[in-house]
């Protein structure tokens, strides 16, 4: 029987960080490598004063640090890290491996990736390296054994930041030497080739292979592969970057046993390359990079989103913001500068969400290279800036939140399943609409529940459901038979389950469950679809309780015992239900055909909420604000409102505001933009 338990019976194990800096950790990328020795001294002054206590150093470094090939150049380094140890600043010292010396890739243009159609990647950028190509694996950790061994010791280190978000502009390589990796890969999974044969189902088009050593990678073709491959090919590729990521590691752990470990993840890729649910298992602790993207209308749920996912991946463990942007980027159509508050407003969310420290992309900003007009720090125009203004004042803000380090965000009542594989496999060959991304619905969905004031935490498939009063799952396209007897598990045992068109069509080797959609909930949710009607773009649908929806539709018949909640009221469907529910067991399973506006959504989830019990985290006064609890083992709490309207809101709450100690008892009010944290009394 699933029953609601307090979050204080889930927060035994570890927690902070400590090792990392005193209180949160605040920072960014540094390459003093950019700038004249006689910068480097102001440069710690100013992270003194913004109370920065934490860079990433190095990241793009090799070809300054190993300046021919075997032939080694420390001497800046050791000095910019003794400076930054005697300013009291530790360092997250960076394995230069993200990009390899033009010298190394003249002397072995085959460590560079190949794409499908067959180019191969010249010099001049960064990540053109190959995660399958020997020579580079040999050189690479031979740089990192160089440097586990010159700097192991050295007070300044905290961390080793493995080479640079594997899997950027590295992924997925067709070349030779990457086809025989791929080839061992699948020999491994299928053993039999018969088995893989079964798996992708190729009998399709006759392509049937008779040895692994017939397989390709998926390159150029004038027509489409086979789903099945691509979603094996996006699964080695996740693994092989993560092979070279434990590969650093091994080096590091065996020279520098003390000292932990991670990489930065790309959490808000779509569908992104990395399973990062397991990179996560790997790494000592989750860093993720995020950026909002300018033109967004609601960036800010993108962020709540990723961090929330950031932190279901950390299994609710304290984890790092390595990366965000204190303005604009250099890589969106137009870069638009944050708005004021908006940078802080970004930080605040991320702590909130369960993040002990947050560090920028990067220091100071560039005037060379093509990263020149990406936001920084300290910007172009110096130290007499908004921008680093701004920094400062925000680096005082987060040093009166120390009190929070260590805490975990209260459990959520409500959990969400998300799946890298579930994404990959609906982007793997074409599909009944390209207008539906695997990210909208869950994200939308989040972004509903959040302005509801109700928290959510978002799992894999195969996380430990117990303890939640409700589940959603989104348009999760795979799911395996292991997911969806826990789904069903759940809403038996008194769970409710809330279950999205396109969830569970597929099964793990993306071949369709067949007799009627969505074919691994169709049971549990007494729902059969038999065909799909999705809609062009910009057409919508209303539905017979007054909310619209869009994109999707299809034809739903429902079993004996199904309750229609709503149907839809116009197009070709008219009449179909959209929104139906049924008991199971001692709980529930809803079921939504269409992909509800905004308001229908928060329609929806308020009334699956209400059903299932649900209960917001603080009750708040309209949309816009984000509300979160962080809480400690001993009981205390701390709750984030987070205002991100235009207008002043109020939240429930009672205790003392930690940045300035202003007591509250019972509303507080969050003026239009601003931040909140109040350490709240025992409640
Ligand atoms: C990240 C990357 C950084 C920098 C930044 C710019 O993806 O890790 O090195 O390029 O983007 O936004």
């Amino acid at each position: 029987m699933t029953s609601f338990t307090s979050h204080s019976a889930d927060l035994a194990g570890p927690t902070a960080f400590p090792w990392l800096a005193d209180g949160l950790a605040y920072g960014g990328d540094y390459s003093p490598e950019q700038w004249p020795e006689e910068v480097w001294a102001d440069d710690v002054a100013l992270m003194q004063r913004a109370g920065v206590n934490l860079v990433n150093l190095g990241v793009f470094s090799w070809g300054l640090l190993e300046v021919a090939d075997g032939e080694f150049d420390w001497g800046w380094l050791d000095r910019i890290m003794d400076l930054l140890h005697d300013g009291g600043i530790g360092v997250n010292l960076a394995t230069p491996t993200a990009a390899p010396p033009t010298w190394l890739l003249q002397a072995h243009p085959e460590i560079a990736t190949v794409d499908a159609d067959g180019r191969r990647t010249a010099q001049g950028g960064r990540l053109a390296w190959s995660p399958s190509s020997a020579t580079f694996r040999r050189y690479a950790l031979r740089l990192v054994r160089a440097m586990a061994e010159r700097y192991g010791d050295h007070p300044a280190l905290r961390m080793w930041h493995v080479s640079n978000e594997l899997g950027n502009e590295n992924a997925r390589c067709y070349g030779e030497e990457t086809a025989a990796a791929w080839r061992e890969w699948l020999t491994s999974r299928y053993g039999e080739v018969a088995a893989m044969n079964d798996a992708w189902g190729s009998a399709f088009w006759g392509h049937r292979y008779t040895s692994f050593a017939q397989v390709e990678p998926p390159r150029h073709n004038r027509t489409q592969h086979n789903p099945g491959l691509l979603l094996d090919f996006e699964r080695f590729t996740s693994d092989a970057l993560l092979g070279h990521y434990l590969a650093e590691r091994a080096v590091l752990r065996e020279v520098t046993p003390a000292i932990p470990v991670t990489t930065n993840f790309m959490v808000q890729a779509n569908p992104g390359v990395a399973d990062y649910g397991r990179w996560a298992e790997e790494v000592d602790l989750v860093a993720n990079d995020h950026y909002t993207i300018g033109a967004d209308p609601h960036r800010e749920a993108d962020l709540a989103f990723c961090a929330d996912r950031s932190r279901g991946m950390a299994g609710g463990r304290p984890w790092l913001l390595i990366e965000h942007s204190t303005a604009a980027v250099n890589w969106q159509p137009v870069n638009r500068a944050k708005a004021p508050g908006e940078m802080a407003r970004n930080t605040l969310a991320h702590i909130a969400r369960g993040a002990d420290g947050a560090m920028f992309f990067q220091w100071r900003q560039s005037t060379a290279g093509s990263e020149q007009f990406h936001s920084a720090m300290v910007p172009h125009a110096g130290a007499d800036s908004q921008v680093y203004r701004d920094v400062v004042a925000l680096g005082a803000t987060l040093q009166s939140l120390a009190p929070v380090v260590g805490s975990r965000v209260e459990r959520a009542q409500v959990a969400m399943l998300f799946d890298h594989e579930a994404a990959a496999a609906w982007a793997s060959g074409p599909k009944p609409s390209s207008l539906v991304t695997a990210v909208d619905l869950p994200r939308a969905v989040h972004r509903a529940l959040t302005e509801l004031g109700i928290a959510v935490d978002v799992l894999r498939p195969g996380d430990a459901l117990d303890g939640y009063r409700a589940l959603v799952v989104p348009t999760l396209f795979l799911a395996t038979d292991a997911t969806a007897d826990a789904v069903r598990d759940f809403a038996e045992s008194g769970g409710h389950v809330l279950v999205t068109y396109l969830s569970g069509i597929v099964d793990e080797t993306n071949r369709v469950r067949p007799g009627g959609y969505p074919g691994a909930f169709r049971d549990l949710l007494g729902v059969r679809v038999d065909e799909f009607f999705p809609l062009f773009a910009g057409d919508t649908v209303a539905l017979d309780d007054g909310t619209t929806g869009s994109q999707w539709t299809e034809r739903v018949e429902i079993a004996d015992g199904t309750e229609v909640l709503a149907r839809l009221a116009d197009g070709d469907l008219a009449g179909t239900p959209a929104v139906t529910r049924r008991s199971a067991g001692a709980g529930s399973a809803t079921y939504l055909a269409t992909r509800l506006d905004h308001d229908g959504l928060v329609a929806l989830v308020r009334a699956f909420a209400a059903h299932a019990g649900v209960t917001a985290v603080a009750a708040v006064d309209g949309p816009g604000m984000e509300v979160v609890r962080r809480v400690h083992d001993d009981g205390r709490s701390f709750l984030f409102a987070i205002n991100h309207a235009a207008s002043d809101r109020t939240v429930a709450a009672t205790g003392r505001d930690l940045t300035d100690g202003t007591a509250t008892e019972g509303r507080l009010g969050v003026p239009a933009g601003a931040v909140r944290v109040i350490e709240e009394d025992p409640r």
